[in-house]
This record gives structure tokens, sequence and C-alpha cells, in this order.
């Protein structure tokens, strides 16, 4: 390990841009000299990591580890073996940590044993934890997070109006209230409600992508007034609509045809027609994440790519008391204490 750069941490390395990224790093001369902690929500299966990983012919030491990130109690044992590896140089400081696990229920509406909305666990509140208790294990220099979004958390966005998504005027602003308990409990866009399920789903999506988006710009702005951490960078990223896995819970021609046959045939063509437009191939947003990651630009601090361009944030999104209040309910849910993280301004 000795001769290593430093770790990369990917979450939802079996997924679809998941190894899409795995690929990038294990053919990228630079980026194989890093140690690769790829993080799977069961090891003892992730076929299709493994065979991404067979395909390497650069000399490349990781390791693949299992993670529910939806239950927070996992997410604490998980860092506890990682941050005593680190400590005795087992393996060494985060220098990425892309926050890539993704979950969109389409309806099939679960809560979590701990309680929570499965959707905004998995694809929000378990990042959240993980990164603040790993933010002493980054490389303080260089270290740099990034988050996946999604064009879900923009109501606006033209995508929505196919299904109608968000129509409704009551669904075209996320907070309304001084609390987001009825997003985390799941009762926010519930099944019960009058609508398709699928639609119900897709709001629960985009309103966990929301809460990464704003985790973005409050968590850059505690870290630039933090004299320890104030090197540490985090960016967000929106990789566009790929045909990977995501949709494998939605009705036949979504699963069937539309992820993994129609959006793979168009991508190509779509991608070189306008690079970051609303549908991409893997393999560019691979490499738009693998360039959020690594490419030493502080233009790129706390800021949002839509793939290789920086976006600005819809309102919502830059609003400052919602993003502080969001904050505040991620530590009172996750029980965070100024023990459990690095952050001088955690509370
Ligand atoms: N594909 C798109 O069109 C699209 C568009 C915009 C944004 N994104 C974002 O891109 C990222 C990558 O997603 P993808 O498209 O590659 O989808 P994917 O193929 O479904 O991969 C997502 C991965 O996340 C893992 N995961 C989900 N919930 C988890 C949990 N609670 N604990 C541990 N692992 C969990 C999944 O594991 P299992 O296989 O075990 O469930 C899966 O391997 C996601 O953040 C997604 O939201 C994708």
């Amino acid at each position: 390990m000795a001769t290593c750069r430093g770790t990369i941490l990917l979450t939802g390395a079996n997924g679809g841009l998941g190894c899409g990224i795995v690929s990038k790093i294990i053919t990228t001369p630079e980026l194989a000299q890093y140690h690769g902690v790829y993080v799977v929500r069961d090891a003892s299966s992730a076929s299709s990591l493994r065979s991404t990983l067979e395909n390497r012919n650069l000399p490349h030491s990781y390791e693949i580890l299992s993670l529910e990130l939806s239950l927070l109690a996992n997410v604490r044992e998980f860092v506890r073996t990682l941050h005593a590896r680190i400590a005795i140089r087992d393996i060494p400081p985060i220098r990425a940590l892309i926050l890539n696990a993704g979950y969109h229920d389409l309806g099939q509406q679960s809560v979590t044993n701990e309680g929570f909305d499965t959707s905004f666990a998995s694809n929000y509140l378990g990042h959240w934890l993980l990164t603040m208790l790993l933010l002493k294990d980054l490389d303080s220099e260089n270290g740099r997070i990034v988050v996946l979004g999604s064009s879900s958390y923009d109501v606006n966005h033209p995508s929505h109006k196919i299904d109608a998504i968000y129509e409704d005027e009551k669904w075209k602003t996320f907070f309304r209230n001084d609390t987001i308990d009825t997003i985390a409990n799941s009762t926010w866009s519930s099944n019960n409600d009058e609508d398709l399920h699928r639609r119900a789903g897709t709001r629960r999506y985009g309103v966990a992508k929301m809460c990464n988006v704003m985790m973005v710009g409050e968590l850059q702005r505690r870290l630039d007034a933090d004299p320890a951490l104030k090197n540490l960078s985090i960016v967000g990223i929106d990789p566009g609509a790929m045909g990977t896995g995501l949709l494998r819970r939605g009705n036949w021609f979504t699963r069937v045809l539309l992820w993994p046959v129609i959006l793979p045939l168009l991508a190509p063509l779509l991608t070189w027609l306008e690079p970051n437009g609303h549908v991409r191939t893997i393999n560019k947003s691979s490499k738009d994440v693998i360039r959020a990651a690594f490419e030493i630009n502080p233009e790129l601090r706390g800021k949002y790519l839509n793939g290789s361009e920086v976006q600005e944030v819809v309102p919502e999104a830059a609003d400052v008391k919602k993003r502080a209040m969001v904050w505040r309910d991620s530590v009172k849910y996750s029980q965070l204490t100024k023990q459990d993280t690095a952050l001088i301004d955690w509370a």
C-alpha cells in the first residue's frame, strides 16, 4: 500500500454508473494507483462490479465492502472499522468520497427499520451521515466529496411534464413547513395520496435528491469556515439519464424496454449531439464524475455540475434558511454528536 496515492471510496459501486466509474479508475494509470474502497449493498454478490474489475490490466489495489446505506446504525458500524484502518495506515486517507448509490422506488413505498422513508434514507440521510463521520479521514489537502444529484430535484425540469409529476401546485415547492419530518417519515407524497404510485415515488426520489444538492452548498459553507477542514471541497453533479438499473422497480415498459434497451441505443447519438443534454452514455457521465472528483479547480468548490458544465441550483436549493432546516433535521435524525465528526460547525 506504500505507493498508493490515496483512497477512492465509491458507494453504489455495483450499479450502472458505479461500474462505469470503476472502469475509468482501472484503465487510467494515475487513477489505478489509488486504493479503491468499492461499497455495495452485499459484497458476497456484486457480480457486475466483480466482472468489471476482472478487465483491469493495470495494477490496482481494492476491496469490496458491504454497507446498507439506508440504516444509520450500519453506516456508523462501517465507519468505525474504516476509521481504525485509516488511523493505523492500513489504507490511505480518502482523496475522493463519491456518493453515488441511488434508489428510485417508482411507487413501491417502504420505510426502513429505523422509521425513515427508504428513498430519503438511501439517497440522502445515509450519505449525509457517512460524510459527517468520514470528514476526519479525508485527505486534508485535497479531499473531495462528490454528490450525485438528478434533474428530478428540479420541479420545473421539462422531462417531468411528460408524466405530470409536479403539475399540481402543491408539489411545486418541496419544503413548506419548518421541519422535513413528513418527508423523512414517508408521509409526504405517499402512496395513500390520490395519485399514481410512480408519480408519488418519483417525487420521493426528487426530494431526496434535493436534500443531496442542498448538502453541497451547506457543507461547503461550513468547511470553508473550519480551520482544520477548509481545504476539503464538495461538488454536486447531475449525470443525466442513463440506461442503468435505477428504474428496475418501474412498470414493464420502463423496466424492460425504456431504460435497458431504448436509452442505451439512443444515448451515443444524443450525447454526441448534445453532450450535457438529458440523455447520456454511462461512459460520458463516468468521465464527468471522475473529473468532478479529481480536477483541482478551486472554482468547483461547492458547485453543482450538469455533466461537465457548472449549473446554478434551483432557488429552493439555494435557500439558506431551508438548507439550514434540512441540516438541523439531519443532525436530529442521525443523533449526531460533537464526538462523531471533525466539523466544528456541525450542529
Ligand atoms: N440512471 C439515471 O438515469 C440517473 C439519472 C440521474 C441521476 N442518477 C444517479 O446516478 C447514481 C447512480 O445510479 P445508477 O443510475 O447507476 O443506478 P443503479 O444502476 O441502480 O445503481 C445504484 C446503486 O446504488 C445501490 N444502492 C441503492 N440503495 C442502496 C442502499 N440503501 N444501500 C447500499 N447501496 C444502495 C444499488 O444497490 P443494489 O443494486 O443492491 O440495489 C445500486 O448498485 C444515483 O445516485 C442516481 O440517483 C441516475
